[in-house]
């Protein structure tokens, strides 16, 4: 099942967060081009999933590779540089900076100077350079969020919940953007907006108190979300 092509793979992973276990013996494996999404109740443990692949909580014991690369008990800077970006559910911008200062920030950290994807992505960012990103709109926000992201070209992006809070058509927008992206890299999505799972993803894994209980594949994915989620 473990291909050595997968850009992420997690292998037994347990995380605590306190006292409290929080993930149970996680597996999961990410391929490349594919979206995959994870899926489960509040307090299930997705972003905590999330935090501890990109290296901002550290594992009681298991393992996770990026890339056929050991990405275990790397800092979150060493993590991204190794091409998996995290994208991260409280839409975490530098609020005092311009979009355009986000954006030099998230070039100095990769590397890229190339803006070009990002504005081809989402055009309005153009128009919005000079604003301070804690006046943008929540769609505008994830915009940014997810334009710094790509920079680097990273061949894995870990995305929690972009969708929350979204009008239903920059809903569509990011549908379309996902789906693009995928054609570069490998997408591992937390979700709540299952018609929008549904429409993306290849796999889901259903996440139920820090455990996967199911593993969903093509029809059965319409069909036993729902069951899953609740
Ligand atoms: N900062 C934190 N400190 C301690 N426990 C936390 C913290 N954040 C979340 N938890 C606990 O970890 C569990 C999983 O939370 P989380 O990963 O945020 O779930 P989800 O993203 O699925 O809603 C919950 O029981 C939650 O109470
Ligand atoms: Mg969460």
């Amino acid at each position: 099942m473990l291909e050595r092509s997968d850009h992420l793979v997690v292998k037994d992973l347990n995380v605590s967060r306190g006292e409290a276990r929080v993930l149970f013996d996680i597996n999961l494996h990410l391929a490349p081009n594919e979206i995959i999404a994870c899926v489960g109740r509040n307090g299930a443990g997705k972003s905590t999933l999330l935090k501890s692949i990109c290296g901002f909580l550290p594992a009681d014991s298991g393992t996770v590779e990026g890339h056929g690369q050991p990405l275990s008990g790397l800092r979150p800077y060493e993590v991204a540089r190794l091409g998996v970006k995290y994208v991260p559910q409280d839409k975490r911008v530098f609020s005092d900076l311009t979009v355009r200062e986000n954006l030099e920030l998230g070039s100095y950290a990769s590397g890229d100077y190339d803006w070009d994807p990002v504005i081809s992505f989402f055009p309005k960012l153009k128009i919005l350079m000079d604003r301070k990103a804690g006046h943008l709109s929540g769609g505008e926000r994830q915009m940014l969020m997810i334009g710094r992201a790509i920079l680097g070209k990273p061949k894995v992006l870990l995305i929690d919940e972009p969708t929350e809070g979204l009008a239903p058509i920059i809903v569509i927008h990011l549908k379309h953007v996902f789906k693009e992206l995928s054609k570069t890299a490998a997408i591992l999505i937390v979700e709540q907006n299952l018609p929008l799972v549904c429409a993306i993803s290849q796999r889901v894994y259903a996440l139920k108190e820090g455990r996967f209980v199911a593993e969903l594949q093509g029809d059965q994915i319409r069909t036993d979300v729902c069951e899953h989620y609740l």
